[in-house]
């Protein structure tokens, strides 16, 4: 589909399109960016290549998605909060967001929107898998949305506390961030209904017992990793990814070690997820 020169070329039918005719060293119109930020309602995630942009041009992009969200605990680049620095190498313990997640669900307004630009790739491998609420919510049978709808979930933050402690990151705030969220929530922008539940960051269903909690857990993490949901991005070097953090999940591939792959993530603040 082509509109004011940006070309939007779905990579599957649920999730994903590769945006075509937009450089992000030049600064964006409204009517370009309005037809960005339509694509990223209507396909989740959106992939640019060849975006050979400064740290001051990724924040500005980001930046017309609304105010930045810095993350509690994760390193950053050039002493900049907001840049959220993405990173693995031969020396690596691990690489991070290695499980399907959406980003910081543990906060009481988790992210709208993530932005990872990608300067370093491996040769092969490293790519990153998202996977698409809506399509997930829309394929469970009616009975189970009705037992699903009322229910609300702790969310928090233990994965990043024993990870942090290890690098020796510091925390910015003054406690791990925790939060109640609706298992099903409703799209602020599109109004759709989607899964809200992913396994890093959700402890448990309000009002359940621990088995009847993790059984409806472990149902809904295998229903939301089924590949009908699923695209796949491979990453070129300079590579920009931006995905619509509540609609979606997704997952790092780590089979690239010893190689490195590196970059920067910009993220955008978001609201209170709602019934
Ligand atoms: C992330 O979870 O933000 C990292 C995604 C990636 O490295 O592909």
């Amino acid at each position: 589909m082509m509109r004011n020169d940006i070309e939007i070329r779905p990579l599957t039918r649920h999730v994903g399109a590769e945006v075509r005719g937009v450089d992000l060293r030049e600064p964006l119109d409204d009517d370009r960016f309005e037809a960005i930020h339509q694509a990223l309602l209507d396909h989740l995630v959106l992939f640019f290549h060849d975006q050979d942009i400064t740290p001051d041009q990724h924040v500005a992009f980001g930046r017309r998605f609304g105010e930045l969200h810095v993350h509690p605990a994760a390193p950053c680049v050039d002493g900049r909060p907001e840049l959220m620095k993405i990173h693995a190498d031969a020396s690596s313990p691990f690489a991070e967001g290695t499980r399907w997640h959406t980003d910081v669900s543990s906060e009481e307004e988790p992210p709208m929107a993530s932005l990872l630009h990608l300067r370093i790739v491996p040769e092969v491998g490293g790519d990153t898998l998202f996977a698409s609420m809506y399509a997930a919510y829309d394929a469970l049978s009616d009975t189970m949305k009705r037992i699903l709808d009322p229910l609300e979930a702790l969310h928090n933050s233990d994965v990043h506390r024993g990870r942090y402690e290890q690098v020796g990151g510091g925390l910015r705030r003054e406690k791990y961030p925790e939060a109640v969220h609706p298992v099903i929530r409703t799209h602020p922008e599109t109004g759709r209904k989607l899964i809200y539940v992913n396994a890093p960051f959700t402890k448990h269903i309000i009002g359940m017992k621990p088995a009847e909690s993790d059984a409806l857990l472990q149902f809904l993490y295998a229903h939301c990793a089924n590949p009908e949901f699923q695209c796949r991005f491979r990453w070129r070097t300079n590579s920009l990814a931006v995905w619509d953090n509540r609609s979606t999940q997704h997952l790092a591939t780590w089979d690239y070690y010893p190689a490195t792959r590196s970059g920067v993530r910009v993220t955008v603040k978001g609201d209170r997820p709602r019934h």
